[in-house]
């Protein structure tokens, strides 16, 4: 009998979203681990074995049991793209979009009414919404949360969203980058240039706080060649690149993210078939958003004058095809932030791929899980239930991964654990009244 700290026992499904830490491909991405009956050890915050219940038992002893009471366990959701920390909501534009008033995806004046909002808010009110967002997503199973400035673009306001994100303490892991390049900011219209070399320049000075860097290249972003121009100086100094590519129309993003050899790049919307394959070749993780989807109705044109609308035009599923098929390893996130997804929920975005993007059950449990942790470096320490891996693990209220994603809109996970210790039980936060410790560092 080998000793571990915690056994979980008697999972209906033991979901392990196991596979290579290169991420799942091709037909793989549609076949998902599960061990009915399924039980796991953790030792040190760590899993240690995982196995049917029987063998499990049979072999190791647990100072602390935890039963799942034949319910579905699964690993903490990794959501690899955020924006955390803005200022205000943008309602209006919601209403507008829906109701016609606005036109097309309006990117750069909702994100410079989001900058304006953000720059008035102080430290206090900008840290106290992102805990509050941190708590529901965790609530909702999200263990890991990347998370980017572009709302400061000066060097003082995005060196103070790097300072407050940095600082938050939270069980939810956060990982910070660096997002200069996210819009042109208003009061640079026509000094594109110098836009371009203060994000340059401000590089040195983030280093302390991230190793990652974003770009937006996109039509109503930054060009290919600013990208590219940005990325280069963020590689030399060791950053690793994520870039917003192609979501308004193709700017070329996808095959910049290859050149620059990118961790991910995000939306890909309108990305050439092209620019698909060379990230295929880099390595380049592919991100897309259900959520902003769904709430930038990107499948909706706009109004007809008889207020009826054109028949749907159905692109956006074809985006994630046309990636899966060039061999891109492809991943979903919430991409949370005012203007076009605010919702946190991993849950939500697994309900709303399947539906947009045509995905199957296995295919978003593995987009959710092992191949978002790709995108961040942390395959080999998280994104699935296999020995070695953090114990970042879900229990639901549900007895099978497919119907965790049938049923929408609301929590169904019941039980967080984070690195080895419950931090949600029976839906409710458990803290001390001390603030919570901060987590452990990602990579540690
Ligand atoms: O990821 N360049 C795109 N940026 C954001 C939009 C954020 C916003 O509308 O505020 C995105 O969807
Ligand atoms: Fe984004």
């Amino acid at each position: 009998m080998q000793d571990a700290d915690i056994l979980i026992i008697n999972a209906s499904e033991l979901v392990t979203c196991a596979g290579p830490v290169t991420g799942r491909i091709g037909d793989d991405l549609g076949k998902l681990d599960i061990i009915r009956d399924g039980a796991l050890a953790i030792t040190g915050g760590r899993i240690v074995a995982v196995g049917p219940t029987d063998a499990l038992l049979s072999a190791w002893r647990g100072k602390e049991t935890i039963d799942a009471g034949h319910r579905l366990v699964s690993p903490g959701f990794v959501d690899a793209h955020s924006h955390l920390l803005f200022g205000g909501d943008r309602c209006c534009e919601y209403e507008g979009k829906v109701k016609g008033r606005i036109l097309g995806a309006n990117l750069e004046t909702g994100i410079n009414a989001t900058i304006q909002a953000t720059r008035r808010a102080d430290d206090r009110t900008l840290v106290e919404q992102a805990l509050s967002d941190l708590d529901e997503a965790l609530l909702y199973g999200t263990t890991t949360l990347e998370a980017k400035t572009g709302y400061g673009l000066s060097r003082d306001h995005e060196l103070r969203l790097l300072r407050l994100t940095s600082g938050l303490e939270h069980e939810v892991d956060i990982l910070p980058t660096f997002l200069g390049a996210h819009v042109l900011p208003d009061e640079y219209r026509n000094r594109r240039d110098e836009y371009v070399q203060l994000v340059i320049d401000m590089l040195p000075d983030v280093l302390p706080y991230t190793r990652s860097c974003d770009v937006a290249c996109d039509p109503a972003c930054f060009t290919a060649a600013e990208c590219l121009r940005i990325g280069r100086h963020a590689r030399e100094l060791g950053m690793t690149l994520r870039v917003h590519a192609d979501q308004t129309g193709d700017a070329g993003g996808a095959a910049v993210a290859a050149a620059l050899g990118a961790a991910s790049a995000d939306h890909l919307d309108q990305s050439s078939a092209e620019g698909l394959r060379a990230m295929a070749a880099a390595g380049t993780v592919g991100i897309f958003f259900p959520g902003v989807t769904f709430h930038m109705l990107e499948m909706v044109p706009p109004l007809t004058e008889d207020g009826i609308g054109a028949a749907e035009k159905p692109y956006m599923p074809q985006s994630v095809r046309r990636a899966l098929q060039a061999g891109v390893v492809c991943a979903i996130s919430a991409d949370f932030n005012p203007g076009s997804c605010p919702s946190i929920s991993m849950q939500m975005m697994m309900q709303m791929a399947m539906r947009l993007f045509r995905l199957s059950y296995a295919e978003v449990w593995n987009m959710s899980t092992l191949n978002p942790a790709v995108s961040l470096g942390l395959a080999a320490d998280r994104g699935s239930l296999e020995p070695g891996k953090r114990a970042d693990v879900l229990i639901w209220n549900e007895i099978d991964h497919r119907r965790a994603v049938n049923r929408f809109g609301s929590n169904r996970v019941d039980t967080v654990m984070k690195s080895g210790r419950i931090v949600v039980r029976g839906q409710n936060l458990i803290r001390s009244t001390a603030a919570p410790a901060k987590s452990a560092s990602p990579a540690g």
